[in-house]
């Protein structure tokens, strides 16, 4: 085991787009019909839905991440003079079916194996993230999907990360929260969780409060941190 302080967890809880799921498996997918604008359309998608929800969380206008999703779709496209039905159809249902990303079923496979809970807490709408939950065939390695449908406000307001330890009836630091969005883990440090940043993309910094207790690139790379007894 390294060294680092972490206290003991009795849950494993994960953001689901970007640190589970690749969001951008959606644009990938249909690479051939988008062109050299596959890439700046699936960053400016993701882009705008997570705009999208900080926003409407300020002006307390919920909608559901499925309709935020349809929205930044259709913002991107507009905004790279795409109109096209068949295309746009095709690319939200290909978000109904993102990929994980490769160490996901085995991670948490080896977290459950450590006795740990395994949870998501997401913005995601419940029907989204049961699609995923079951196009991965990750059904087995998570006990709970938690979604912020329920409470009708984004991450990062803490009272998202309150309805976890609500669910799982535990204190804020006995749950250790990954996420690869660096403001979420900011969020979720600073409401209490002990905060992993699953840097995938090798990204700076933010100038947020709350700091991780982990940067790692891949989710499997926490298991040397992980008493294993
Ligand atoms: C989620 C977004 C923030 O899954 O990635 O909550």
């Amino acid at each position: 085991m390294n060294e680092i302080n972490l206290k003991p967890v009795q849950h494993a809880v994960f953001d689901a787009y970007g640190t589970l799921f690749d969001v951008h498996s959606a644009a990938s997918r249909h690479q051939s019909r988008l062109g050299e604008k596959a890439q700046a359309v699936s960053a400016l998608w993701r882009t705008k839905q997570l705009e999208y929800t900080w926003l409407r969380s300020l002006m307390k206008r919920y909608v559901d991440f499925w309709q935020v999703t349809q929205d930044a779709l259709d913002y991107a496209l507009d905004s790279n003079g795409i109109d096209d039905h068949s295309l746009r159809r095709d690319l939200l249902n290909a978000y109904h079916e993102l990929a994980c990303y490769p160490e996901v079923p085995e991670t948490l496979r080896n977290l459950k194996e450590l006795e740990l809970g395994t949870a998501i807490l997401s913005n995601g709408a419940p029907k989204m993230l049961e699609a995923g939950v079951s196009n991965s065939r990750l059904e087995n390695v998570l006990d709970s999907i938690f979604s912020v449908d329920t409470i009708g406000v984004f991450k990062p307001a803490p009272q998202v990360y309150q309805m976890a330890v609500d669910q799982l009836g535990s204190t804020p630091e006995e749950i250790l929260f990954f996420s690869s969005n660096a403001w979420d883990v900011s969020g979720a440090a600073t409401f209490g969780f002990q905060a992993v940043w699953v840097n995938r993309f090798g990204q700076a910094a933010e100038r947020l409060p709350g700091t991780p207790v982990l940067e790692i690139q891949t989710l499997d790379a926490v298991l040397q941190y992980l008493p294993s007894d």
